[in-house]
């Protein structure tokens, strides 16, 4: 695997998955493989849940792990060619990315989309730079576009919690003070589509998705109505994918509580965290005992390390 930015990366997804599950019974099982390897985290944005699991993954893989926060510490990236670089950017990700290649045998980055631009966010031009001129394999750690390692945690948490063959999954948009982009959702969606589970969408009218990147799904924007005979609950804020990064709705009655989660199939709740209390979600769901979200965390871990080592294999195998 030469690099994991979606899910078209993997040839086999749900054996991904079991991988993880697998990993998670034993996590030190394989702590020689990465013996000798550099891992390089490098983030342009905050994260807690990515950086800590990813380093821990590759810590029970025996690597060694360098973390940057380059978008608070390092120089401001150029990513334009052919520019006069007379402004406010010190280097260009030419060189930044092909440095870090030279100290690291596998690179971990995550970069947010600046929700202005659609068609520039949607060329996700930071992690395809670093592909492009790193030399070395790419994790996206959350690009503009995808949050892969958050869907594989969340398909490993459905797979390890799910009391029936084929589930019924909901993924619902929720308010928020905040436009957020529509990585987490683009991704879980995609990575549903790879199972045979029932798979609703609902939100507001104007948050549709991109068809292009999770095909024909099927949307209810009656959220009472999507949440009946629900066996998991996965809600997430996005902004507006049509009228690009706006907030079109901030309808409170969209936010997830004991009433709406009380139309289910005693569904589980989750959320890839951060999640505001109380604007997303109240209180009584998330600490209630059908909330799932910090197991759901906890498999960041396996998951990332499932990616890793097979990751390595690949290198190691030639
Ligand atoms: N879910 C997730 O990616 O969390 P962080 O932003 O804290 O890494």
């Amino acid at each position: 695997m030469k690099q994991f930015i979606s899910v078209d990366d993997i040839a086999d997804p749900l054996g991904l998955v079991k991988e993880a599950l697998n990993i998670k019974k034993q996590p030190r099982a394989s702590s020689e493989l990465g013996k000798g390897l550099t891992l390089g985290l490098i983030f342009m944005n905050p994260s807690l849940r990515t950086r800590l699991s990813t380093q821990k993954a590759a810590q029970n893989l025996g690597m060694d792990v360098m973390v940057m926060n380059v978008g608070t510490e390092g120089w401001k990236l150029e990513m334009e060619d052919g520019v006069v670089m007379e402004g406010d950017k010190a280097e260009h990700v030419k060189e930044a990315a092909a440095v870090i290649g030279q100290y690291c045998d596998i690179i971990g980055l995550r970069s947010f989309p600046g929700l202005t631009n659609r068609e520039a966010d949607y060329a996700d031009h930071m992690i395809n730079s670093f592909i492009k001129y790193s030399g070395r394999p790419v994790i996206s750690l959350e690009s503009a576009v995808f949050h892969p390692l958050q869907s594989l945690a969340d398909l490993v948490t459905i797979e390890e919690l799910k009391q029936k063959e084929k589930p019924k999954v909901v993924l619902s948009w929720a308010p928020h003070v905040k436009a957020l982009p529509q990585s987490v959702p683009n991704s879980f969606s995609q990575w549903i589509n790879q199972t045979d589970y029932e798979f609703v969408i609902t939100h507001p009218e104007g948050y549709e998705l991109s068809q292009d990147i999770i095909g024909d799904v099927n949307v209810e924007y009656n959220q009472n109505k999507a949440f009946e005979a629900a066996d998991f609950i996965y809600a997430k804020n996005w902004s507006s994918y049509s009228a690009y990064g706006k907030i079109l709705s901030e309808d409170r009655s969209w936010v997830i509580d004991e009433t709406k989660m009380s139309l289910t199939n005693n569904a589980r709740f989750m959320h890839c965290l951060p999640v505001r209390r109380n604007l997303v979600v109240s209180d009584g769901v998330l600490d209630g005992s059908n909330s799932v979200v910090i197991q759901q965390a906890g498999n960041r871990e396996f998951s990332a390390q499932a990616v890793l080592k097979r990751m390595i294999e690949g290198m190691r195998n030639g």
